[in-house]
């Protein structure tokens, strides 16, 4: 990764100066082939506990082997990547890194996913929304003009929740040439291994100011272990791994995630992200026939919104057959709409029945 010393003096000088000049907490050395001593753990593993997973010891605080395996998913090195709690601790710690309480401002643009400016609020930073557009396209002119001297962060979500549209490439090169030097951009991917568009991974070296997010919890299956990485030059990450918490990574997740990684269980997951786009697209042409669904928005993630005449009644009708969909009815630009994860084909087919899709 070709950053150069202006590139990070940039970066540094949009960080938090209080986080640049921290000293972090130091952990206890992680040096397996020593006897620990130096940990105030208990000697014995737990009685309950199955044989060789060691929970008596704190955990290698970014776990080696999972940062490698993670790397070489992602295809970046090691050095440009934190592991976290689910791409959620991402989002919190790029927050508290580069936004200093009362004066620092982000930019989101809703309707997307909320956790962009609850970590914000939380951190006293000030919400910039720029809205999305016509068809919840990009509105880059928008965001360009909100960025002034308080953004230290634009929040991009591609694929993005809730509405399920990639943002247009073009839209955010812009954006991105706009923001050198002045913001870090996030795109959020957490969807893409559902969509055809590749990821912005390998803008990397054209960005420095640009930041990815990937997670574990949706096409790889894995959103009990909480495993998210976020995808930056190593002078991002160096600060991000200042402010973590020391042992963030829980073994057993950093051993569920490595195994997840493993070429054959990969292949597994290709094959039933295949599966859940035919699904998806099984069900969108399902429900554009529903009398309870107004419009089926294109979606390359691994949900659909839809526009319903009713969002109540659909979500009554969804849950007389069991099912959760989630309201998101009475929310600007989502009048009436319900966001539905594709399930099994079992669980399409109740949908498609609940809402009354014909044949
Ligand atoms: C766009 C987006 N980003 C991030 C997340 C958080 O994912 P996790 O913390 O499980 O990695 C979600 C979860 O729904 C999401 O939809």
């Amino acid at each position: 990764m070709s950053t150069t010393s202006t590139d990070n003096e940039a970066i540094l000088s949009l960080a938090r100066p209080d986080i640049v000049a921290l000293a972090p907490y130091e952990h206890a050395l992680y040096a397996p082939t020593l006897e620990r001593l130096h940990a105030n753990e208990l000697p014995w593993p737990p009685h309950s506990e199955s044989p060789g997973s060691s929970l008596h010891r704190y955990p290698e605080p970014q776990p080696a082997a999972l940062v490698a395996a993670l790397a070489a998913h992602y295809g970046v090195s090691a050095e440009q990547i934190l592991v976290g709690r689910g791409s959620d601790e991402g989002i919190d710690l790029l927050t508290r890194a580069f936004c200093r309480a009362g004066y620092d401002a982000v930019v989101t643009c809703p309707p997307t996913f909320g956790m962009y400016a609850v970590a914000a609020r939380i951190q006293g930073a000030e919400v910039l929304s720029v809205p999305l557009g016509n068809d919840y396209s990009l509105d880059h002119a928008g965001v360009i003009a909100a960025l002034d001297r308080r953004v230290k962060l634009v929040w991009l979500c591609s694929p993005n929740n809730p509405t399920g549209n990639t943002l247009e490439a073009a839209s955010i090169r812009r954006v991105l040439e706009a923001a050198r030097g002045r913001a870090l951009v996030v795109v959020d991917e957490a969807y893409i291994e559902f969509s055809t568009q590749p990821s912005w991974i390998g803008a990397l070296s054209d960005y420095p100011h640009l930041i990815i997010l990937r997670t574990l919890s949706k096409a790889q299956g894995l959103a009990g272990a909480r495993i998210g990485t976020v995808i930056a030059s190593p002078t991002v990450i160096r600060l991000l791994r200042k402010i973590i918490p020391p042992y963030a990574i829980a073994r057993p997740a950093a051993v569920a995630a490595e195994q997840a990684l493993q070429p054959h269980n990969r292949a597994i997951a290709l094959e039933r992200i295949t599966r859940i786009c035919a699904e998806r697209e099984r069900l969108r042409a399902a429900l554009a026939r529903s009398p309870w669904v107004k419009h089926v928005y294109p979606s390359a993630a691994n949900f659909l919104l839809l526009a319903t005449t009713n969002a109540r009644s659909v979500l009554e009708r969804l849950q007389a057959v069991s099912l959760l969909a989630r309201d998101f009815s009475g929310k600007p630009a989502l009048e009436e709409a319900v966001r539905l994860t594709v399930g099994t084909p079992e669980q399409n087919d109740r949908v498609i029945a609940a809402l009354e899709c014909g044949t």
